[in-house]
Order: C-alpha cells, then sequence, then structure tokens
C-alpha cells in the first residue's frame, strides 16, 4: 500500500498550540508528517531556527509518525528532496485564505505532483498566531493558554533577557498573575 508522507512547513516562531493542534490532526491522516521549519536569513526572529526545532520536537514526542526538521530555499524542492507528496498548512479564517491560495497555487505551478492540504484548527485556535504571541508576550501579557508549557517558559526567559537589556521601564502587566511571569526593573 502506498504511505504517504506530508510535509508541515512554516516559521513556528514560536510553536503554539494551534500549531500542535494540526500537527495532531495531520498525524491522523499522513503516515509520516515532517514539521519543517523554514531557514529564514531575511526575518529578525524571537527564536533561533534550533530553539524552534527544539521546541518542536518537545512538542511532538508523544507522535511516533511525527518527526522535526529545517529547510531553506522553496518549500516543493525541500518537499521533493525528502520524498513528501503534501503540503500541509492551516487555515483559521477566511483571511488565511487568499494567501494560501496563492502559495498552494504557485506551489502547484512549480510543482504539480505535490497536493496542498489545508486544515482547520479548532476553534478555540482560529484567532491564534505566532505573532500574537510575541506581542501579547512582549507587552506582559500571560501567553499561558496560547502555546505548550515549555514554550511558554521559553518566550518567558526571551523575555526577561530583553527586558534587562531595555532603557526604558518595561510595561505594565493588567493582572498579578500575568506579571509573575517577567520581574520588573526599579526606576533610576
Ligand atoms: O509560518 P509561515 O511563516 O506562514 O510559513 C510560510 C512558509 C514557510 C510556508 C512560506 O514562506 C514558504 O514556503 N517559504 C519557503 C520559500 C518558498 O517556497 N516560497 C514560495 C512559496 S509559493
Amino acid at each position: 500500500m502506498k504511505r504517504i508522507k506530508a510535509i508541515y512547513p512554516g516559521s513556528f516562531d514560536p510553536p503554539t498550540n494551534g500549531h500542535l493542534d494540526l500537527i495532531e490532526r495531520g498525524s491522523k491522516i499522513f503516515d509520516e508528517l515532517v514539521v519543517a521549519v523554514l531557514r529564514n536569513p531575511d526575518k529578525d526572529p524571537l527564536f533561533s531556527v534550533a530553539d524552534r526545532r527544539k521546541m518542536l520536537e518537545a512538542m511532538t514526542s508523544d507522535f511516533d509518525n511525527v518527526s522535526v526538521d529545517t529547510f531553506d530555499g522553496l518549500t516543493v524542492d525541500y518537499a521533493l528532496r525528502v520524498e513528501a507528496q503534501a503540503i500541509v498548512r492551516g487555515i483559521r479564517a477566511i483571511s488565511d485564505y487568499e494567501y494560501e491560495l496563492q502559495m498552494a497555487l504557485m506551489n502547484r505551478k512549480l510543482q504539480p505532483a505535490l497536493e496542498t492540504i489545508f486544515m482547520m484548527p479548532a476553534e478555540q485556535y482560529s484567532y491564534l498566531s505566532s505573532r500574537l504571541v510575541r506581542e501579547v508576550a512582549q507587552l506582559g501579557g500571560s501567553i499561558d493558554c496560547l502555546v505548550p508549557e515549555l514554550v511558554g517558559q521559553k518566550v518567558r526567559e526571551k523575555m526577561d533577557v530583553a527586558h534587562r537589556f531595555e532603557d526604558g521601564e518595561p510595561p505594565v502587566a493588567k493582572t498579578p498573575s500575568e506579571g509573575k511571569s517577567r520581574p520588573r526593573k526599579k526606576k533610576a
């Protein structure tokens, strides 16, 4: 019987509960799923590719048919290299569709044999994105329900380091529990 291997490419900066939800769904459909972190020299990421890979490996250790890898260049070239037949992408809302459709059609143009499979994450993650997670954390909000615990811990460590080097007063958290994640700097 033909085995179907899929890649799930993305930035994953940082990986979220929405990504994990999609990985779990994908692992049930495909024989093999490779979570592929893009090495993008143009971006200024919060986490290094190595850190993102480690977080994803820890998050997916329970799934026997899921592995994590990194790649650069075209996604379709990477997919061919690892002999995948499908590309998985998540669609949260209609607003994602236009960009995702454009990318899927371009990938099909480049490599007609590869199929893009769109999957929807659970409803509670439909507003969730790595960008918002970074922003909420940077402004002192709680990201506890948005990312796995180990990712939350890593994000908080990053923010602590960033704030230690900041000149001004860090933003004030809205509740005492949110404030726990980061010690405040005293005014000079
Ligand atoms: O998580 P993201 O940032 O939405 O993922 C976007 C990603 C990595 C899937 C996309 O930027 C990509 O495929 N980049 C690799 C370069 C490439 O293949 N570009 C042509 C896409 S049509």
